[in-house]
């Protein structure tokens, strides 16, 4: 069974290409939506926290864990890895390399959480591609709000998009970065407010890598697997089971728990 967590909603959008192209994968995915939102948190408070977590998805028996939060990876991914140096652990790649080979403008945008535009990992890729594409840095403040209320497309919502994509006013960017696991479920708000470019949402790149390292360590599921899905917030469970229901069309029990 593979872990997931992300700091709420978000990281369903890796559970849901995760479910595409691995249909017999079970998965438990926790969404620490007592926490949310962790953009604004420090690093250690994020990194202490994500370990927190991995242990109790090891507890209740995952083999691998995939980090559904830009966030969470760049605070937690490497120590993560140093404390279960045996267990399979991806995390989010902000899909810079790939935009910036797709754009014929050589103009790009990285939308992400302030968090996630400042941190090492994403200056470091910027740094990488100055030279040969000019790349602008969003920050989606109050995307994630928007989303963990279940509110997609109100016209707040579509005020809120419009603001953070401001700064593309006069640019020929043909390429967006969705460099959080919330704003694929913004999509067609960010679409229709710059229509010009093609959003990169990283999951379908990142599940081909959880593909690869299940693979690696036998860990994959048995062909014709009947999958089991497990979903669990650390907050009230109900707002949870409808935006799975209204989102992305499951009837399914949320459990609420406390971490230890
Ligand atoms: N989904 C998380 C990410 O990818 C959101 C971070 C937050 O809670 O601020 O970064």
């Amino acid at each position: 069974m593979i872990g997931m967590f992300d700091s709420g909603l978000g990281g369903l959008s890796v559970w849901r290409e995760l479910a595409r192209q691995m249909p017999g994968e079970s998965v438990i995915y926790l969404a620490d939506r007592d926490w949310c939102p962790y953009g604004p948190r420090s690093h250690g408070e994020i990194e202490a926290r994500s370990i927190r977590i991995a242990q109790w998805l090891f507890d209740q028996g995952a083999s691998s864990l995939v980090i559904a939060c830009n966030t969470a990876t760049s605070a937690a991914a490497a120590s993560l890895r140093a404390r279960y140096p045996h267990i399979p652990i991806i995390g989010m790649e902000p899909a810079i390399k790939p935009a910036a080979l797709a754009s014929l403008s050589s103009q790009i945008a990285v939308l992400a959480t302030r968090a996630t535009l400042s941190g090492d990992k994403l200056q470091h890729l910027a740094l990488r591609y100055h030279e040969q594409t000019r790349m602008t840095l969003l920050p989606g403040d109050g995307f994630v709000e928007q989303v963990e209320a279940g509110d997609l497309d109100s016209p707040a919502t579509q005020d809120i998009v419009r603001q953070a994509l401001a700064p593309l006013t006069g640019s020929r960017v043909d390429q967006i970065v969705l460099g959080c696991t919330h704003y694929p479920f913004l999509a067609p708000q960010i679409a229709a407010c710059w229509p010009d470019a093609a959003l990169i949402d990283p999951a379908g790149a990142v599940c081909r890598q959880i593909r690869r390292l299940l693979q690696a360590h036998g860990l994959s599921a048995q062909a014709g697997n009947r999958p089991h899905y497990r979903f669990v917030s650390t907050a009230a469970a109900t707002d949870m089971e409808r935006f799975l229901s209204r989102v992305l069309g499951l009837d399914a029990i949320v459990e609420s728990v406390a971490l230890p």
